[in-house]
């Protein structure tokens, strides 16, 4: 692949700013800097250093970011500020998008992709992906709460009860709950249809990916691909 196409399919711009970043020798990889934007280059285990930083090739982005509170997952976020604001701008000029929303006061998992076919692969209600929550309830967690959420409730936008596939008390105040589906504010609205209310909600898994205790709100990290979240054999 051609050196100028490999930067425009990371992200860095159009063809002409990425000839620019050439020819300015803005980039190097393995420590020789690379001044022919025409240039063939293997994108193998590729890493390019772009004005002083390391960028390892990817095909596809797919990533993963602890979200903090007060941040909308839409691209074009209305009172607070979108959670594209947290990546470095190439990932946002390749189109990376969040799969499935957080909202705004969740925190937690949220994965990234630029590949069409996979966040279709991942939300799909047909796929069923496990995705764990863990939530603060304003009352105390009654046995019968989480009897109620195991055994399926009514949400106003549907007659056919929704179930969680897990839920168990974690704490007087705290439940985990499993769910396969991803409707519109749907843990919160369970828990207040089990008759308690949810007062803060974190994302801790979807599918086989835990989120790890050294990711800090705000940050973020490559996936190595769809097995990560799939498992071995899912990808
Ligand atoms: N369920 C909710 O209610 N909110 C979220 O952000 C995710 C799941």
């Amino acid at each position: 692949m051609r050196l100028r196409d490999v930067l425009f399919s990371q992200g860095f711009g159009t063809r002409r700013h990425c000839d620019a970043l050439i020819l300015a020798g803005e980039v190097s990889i393995a420590g020789r800097v690379c001044v022919d934007p025409g240039e063939t280059v293997d994108t193998r285990g590729l890493v390019l250093r772009v004005e002083g930083q390391d960028w390892p090739f990817h095909a596809k982005a797919l990533l993963m970011l602890h979200k903090p509170a007060g941040y909308e997952c839409s691209r074009k976020p209305s009172a607070w500020p979108s959670v594209m604001s947290l990546l470095p701008g190439p990932l946002r000029t390749r189109g990376v998008q969040p799969i499935g929303r957080l909202d705004q006061d969740t925190t937690g998992l949220l994965l990234l992709t630029d590949d069409g076919a996979l966040i279709h692969r991942l939300t799909s209600p047909k796929k069923h992906v496990p995705k764990v929550y863990e939530a603060l309830t304003a009352d105390p967690v009654t046995p019968e709460q989480v009897a109620e959420l195991l055994g399926g409730v009514v949400l106003h936008d549907d007659p056919r009860p929704v179930r969680a596939t897990a839920c168990e008390a974690t704490g007087e105040r705290s439940l985990r709950l499993t769910l396969t589906q991803g409707k519109y504010h749907q843990v919160k609205r369970m828990v207040a249809a089990a008759g308690n209310h949810v007062e803060r909600l974190h994302r801790s898994r979807f599918g086989a990916l835990a989120l790890p205790d050294d990711l800090t709100p705000g940050q973020w990290r490559w996936l190595a691909g769809p097995e990560d979240i799939l498992g071995p054999g899912g990808g």
